[in-house]
């Protein structure tokens, strides 16, 4: 803070003392206002159905008029814990992982609390950092879509009082509660669809396998593909679960003779699919379900308006969110009353929506 020039008084120039940020007006600032005291300001902020109506409009036309912003940080640190609960999703730019956090969001939202969302990019630097940012902001709980094997790194946050419900996949170790779909289930679906269309040679178009999700697609693929004599299931796995990584999969297929190609292609997410679509457009062309048959995964919301109608296997995801938090509110409230409680692993069934991709006349 810069000193005045001068001193009052002696006629020398004063520079005006230039304050730090703007003044930030108190609840003390609003009970003068209001001429109400302290207590009765509190009771209008948390507790408004306990003061008479027109204290409460005083009260609310002081807040106004000095633009007063209660301070949720200090009542955080004294209550222990925020408002909010965190969300860690492998990639936010897919709109299923968009859908599971709205899901979240509004049933978070009836309990009065906010999602806090992160996305780790299945980078797991990123998905420690959010669990690092989550915990340091004391949030009532953690909603994580896990990279890899995250069980320890949990069981400590755990140990400190933070719970975590795993959404989209099992707790391998029972652990903590989870949200998921049963996608060796989804995988066999899509494969065995894809033979009842005539397909005999597919392709699984996938992701890293690390991603328990993408594994367990392939893992019910793999066993359809088994139980239909004469069916050859090929793997082209990529780096990550784009519509880039589809592309450069539906580029494979294009550039290889007529009989080297798959005649069903099941792709692990539909951003997948939708790339190997734009690839078989773009490059080929592959007539799409005429020459090649093809399935995605997730059935989120374009899925139904590409081009070509994507046949996917569908997930309840606002469902899996909102699910997800009321096991976690269910969790902390019996951990905050002392209460016991059973760790729940639920499990969606996953569902065959059939369009256009894979519809052979
Ligand atoms: O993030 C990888 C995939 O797993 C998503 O597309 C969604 O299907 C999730 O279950």
């Amino acid at each position: 803070m810069p000193a005045e020039s001068g001193s009052p008084g002696d006629g020398g120039t004063h520079r005006p003392i230039r304050r730090g940020p703007r003044h930030q007006v108190s609840i003390r600032d609003v009970a003068e206002r209001a001429g109400v005291a302290l207590g009765t300001v509190s009771n209008v902020l948390n507790r408004p159905e306990k003061v008479a109506p027109a204290t409460r409009e005083r009260v609310q036309r002081a807040i106004e008029e000095l633009g007063f912003v209660r301070n949720d940080a200090a009542r955080q640190l004294r209550a222990g814990k925020s408002r909010t609960i965190g969300l860690i999703v492998l990639d936010v730019g897919n709109p299923f992982f968009t859908d599971v956090a709205r899901g979240a969001g509004d049933r978070a939202a009836e309990a009065g609390l906010s999602v806090l969302l992160g996305s780790s990019d299945q980078r797991t630097d990123r998905e420690t950092a959010f669990l690092d940012l989550f915990e340091q902001q004391r949030v009532q709980g953690v909603l994580l879509s896990p990279v890899g094997d995250v069980d320890e790194r949990l069981a400590r946050l755990r140990d400190r009082g933070m719970s975590t419900v795993l959404v989209d996949r099992l707790s391998q170790g029972r652990h903590f509660s989870s949200v998921s779909v049963d996608d060796v289930g989804g995988g066999y679906l899509a494969v065995q669809h894809l033979i009842e269309q005539g397909c005999r040679r597919i392709a699984f178009v996938g992701g890293p396998l690390n991603i328990l999700q993408v594994a367990d697609r392939l893992q019910g693929a793999t066993k359809a593909a088994a139980e239909h004599r004469g069916v050859q299931l090929e793997v082209l796995s990529q780096p990550d679960l784009t519509v880039r990584a589809g592309r450069d999969a539906g580029q494979d297929i294009v550039e290889r003779s007529p009989a080297d190609r798959p005649t069903g292609v099941f792709a692990a997410n539909d951003l997948l699919a939708v790339g190997v679509l734009q690839a078989f457009a773009l490059l080929g062309p592959l007539a799409v379900p005429d020459d090649i048959a093809l399935v995605g995964y997730d059935d989120i919301d374009f899925a139904g308006s590409t081009v070509v109608p994507l046949t996917s296997i569908r997930q309840p995801s606002e469902l899996i969110g909102k699910t997800a938090v009321e096991l976690l509110l269910e969790e902390t409230a019996a951990l905050a009353e002392g209460r016991p409680f059973e760790r729940q692993q639920v499990v969606f069934q996953p569902e065959l929506i059939i369009r256009e991709s894979s519809r052979r006349r």
